[in-house]
């Protein structure tokens, strides 16, 4: 059930995340902590290189143990652009999706390209029927990548804000496996 570890996707190519990029990672998020800190808790002034391992060592487990998928997103110039990845802490049958852009390649239409990949891949794995966005509703630009890649919402839940962006209210988008994407990826 395991995703490939490198998806093209046009402009965009997305790479299992690897330790070498740890250093590229931080500068990419201290770059984008205005934005990154509104609606991702982790996201604070003490973000560095030891977190960067840190979360790297963490997703190449996860991928090992089939528990997370995440992706470096790269230009095809090889610019680190942002991250995404596949959960599966939903339960069975659904792949949670969760994404961050470095603020320097935000607003190019990129984190929609890469849902919308990432999604066509999730939703060939066998068993996988929906794959889900969950966004706080304060979160605009988030809402907006799920709508654009043709998410629709399912659900709110009211739960305590995390981070200084968050209203509390997350919204929970999902898009279904379209009759004729056939499952069975080995
Ligand atoms: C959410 C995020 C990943 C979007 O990345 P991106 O690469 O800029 O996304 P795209 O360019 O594909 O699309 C962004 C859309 O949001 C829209 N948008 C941005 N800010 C907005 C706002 N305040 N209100 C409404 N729409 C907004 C943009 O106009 C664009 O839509 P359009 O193409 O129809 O104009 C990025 O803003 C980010 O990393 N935010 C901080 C971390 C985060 O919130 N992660 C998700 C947690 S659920």
């Amino acid at each position: 059930m395991e995703p490939p570890e490198m998806i093209n996707a046009g402009e965009l190519v997305l790479k299992r995340w690897a330790a070498e990029w740890a250093p590229a990672a931080t500068d990419a998020v201290r770059d984008s902590l205005p934005e990154l800190r509104q609606f991702l808790p982790w996201a604070t002034d003490g973000y560095g290189l030891e977190e960067s391992r840190d979360y790297i060592a963490r997703s190449r487990a996860g991928w090992d143990d089939g528990t997370q998928y995440n992706y470096a997103i790269f230009t095809t110039v090889g610019e680190l652009a942002g991250s995404i990845g596949l959960m599966t802490r939903m339960g069975p049958g659904v792949l949670e999706i969760g994404y961050w852009t470095s603020t320097p390649f935000a607003g190019r239409g990129y984190m929609t390209t890469a849902v919308r990949a990432l999604s066509r891949v999730a939703l060939t794995l066998p068993g996988i029927e929906r794959v889900a966005i969950k966004h706080d509703e304060a979160n605009k630009a988030s809402g907006a990548v799920a709508v654009k890649a043709g998410f629709e919402e399912v659900a709110r839940e009211v739960r305590d804000a995390e981070a200084e962006g968050e209203s509390g209210t997350t919204i929970v988008r999902e898009l279904r496996r379209p009759a004729g994407l056939s499952a069975g990826r080995d």
